[in-house]
């Protein structure tokens, strides 16, 4: 009896979905394959993947969003990793060391020199929480894409997780993202993230402009949860001002991110595509960020929050150990 296994792991982001197709060849048609759903692809984009696959045709996309962003530029170096773009806003929230302190599970410390490595200005007493507003756009691995989706939540970095007092995790803990795309719901899910399905404006792209804004490069975004309170909006605009060096935001955007500490996701995000190299590739911004989600226990608003309006490339290798990243300081 001859069986061929095709054992692909599929990561995506923030997702990695292991399916295996067994596939009887000597004595079955293509149309009698058998699929076994070894985690959580949906039979649809399984369908998608094995016909793409086995070169039948190619089913039309279910997607309606179009979006404005630019393609994927590294999937082809990286073809047997999960790869895609994030566009979007990212953002320094100052919250006191305090809240930081009860919002961030008893157990993990928090490494205040380490940040103030990098900030040795940063006000005393004060922590940086981070908000990411992002499109994640061209996810794929091995070929496969998955359709694009939206996610934003606020996150904690310089988190102690190994107890080592030295190496940099993020926390996070909360996730807004869009309502639907069953691959990405369950990927985050599967790291423990309390996972909020939402609708998004604008639906497809990263921000948008306000129309007739009074300050220039003004864009918004906005999110909100379907069934609960969970919500998160933003009103940026361009500024001058570089309150944080972007060496700050390579940093904590590239340390091991968590959520219930049992596995840990290594997105890799490279400043040095031609997405995030072309003029204007990236902009400071200022605004105000207003959110109501998990751990802050009600509706918080944060204004003259300085951030960065950026697209990257980024890698991800997904369920890691956590404990492999000791002594992980992120790419150089
Ligand atoms: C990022 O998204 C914004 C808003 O949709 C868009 O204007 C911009 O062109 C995108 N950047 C890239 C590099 O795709
Ligand atoms: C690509 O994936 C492989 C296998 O998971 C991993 O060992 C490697 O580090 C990844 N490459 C990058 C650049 O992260
Ligand atoms: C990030 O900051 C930490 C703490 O200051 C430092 O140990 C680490 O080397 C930095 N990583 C990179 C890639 O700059
Ligand atoms: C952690 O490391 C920092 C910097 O090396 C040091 O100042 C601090 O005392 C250490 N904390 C503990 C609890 O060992
Ligand atoms: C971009 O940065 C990554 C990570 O530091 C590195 O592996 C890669 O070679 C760089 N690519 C270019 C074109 O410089």
């Amino acid at each position: 009896m001859w069986t061929t296994y095709f054992d692909v792991a599929l990561l995506s982001s923030p997702v990695l979905a292991f399916l295996t197709i067994q596939h009887p060849k000597m004595h079955s048609k293509p149309s009698s394959l058998q699929y076994f759903l070894v985690s959580f692809v949906s039979l649809l984009f399984l369908r998608c993947a094995a016909s793409t696959y086995f070169g039948t045709p190619q089913h039309t996309s279910l997607s309606v969003c179009t979006t404005v962003d630019q393609p994927n530029p590294i999937a082809s170096i990286y073809p047997n990793n999960a790869t895609g773009t994030l566009n979007g806003t990212v953002a320094v929230i100052p919250i006191s060391l305090k809240l930081a302190r009860q919002l961030i599970p008893p157990q993990y410390g928090i490494l205040e020199h380490a940040y103030r490595a990098l900030l040795p200005n940063f006000p005393q007493g004060m922590y940086p929480a981070i908000v990411q507003a992002v499109h994640d756009h061209e996810v794929q691995a091995f070929g496969y894409k998955i359709d694009d989706f939206s996610r934003t939540g606020i996150e904690f970095p310089f988190v102690d997780l190994l107890n080592d007092n030295h190496t940099s995790f993020k926390w996070a803990p909360s996730l807004i993202m869009s309502a639907g795309h069953d691959i990405a719901l369950k990927g985050a899910a599967d790291y423990g993230t309390n996972v909020f399905p939402a609708t998004f404006e604008p639906g497809c792209d990263a921000y948008r402009a306000v129309p007739k804004a009074k300050k220039p490069g003004t864009t918004y975004f906005s999110a909100r949860s379907l069934t609960g309170a969970e919500g998160l909006t933003t009103l940026f605009s361009s500024t001058e001002e570089e309150l944080f060096p972007l060496s700050f935001f390579k940093n904590f955007t590239n340390q091991p991110t968590f959520a219930d500490g049992k596995t840990c996701d290594n997105m890799i995000r490279l400043f040095n595509t031609s997405l995030t190299t072309a003029p204007n590739g990236i902009e400071r911004v200022k605004g105000t960020v207003r959110a109501t989600i998990h751990p802050f226990a009600e509706e918080q608003e944060w204004r003259n929050v300085y951030g960065l309006r950026m697209d990257t490339a980024f890698i991800e290798n997904n369920y890691l150990s956590c404990e492999d990243f000791r002594g992980y300081s992120g790419l150089e």
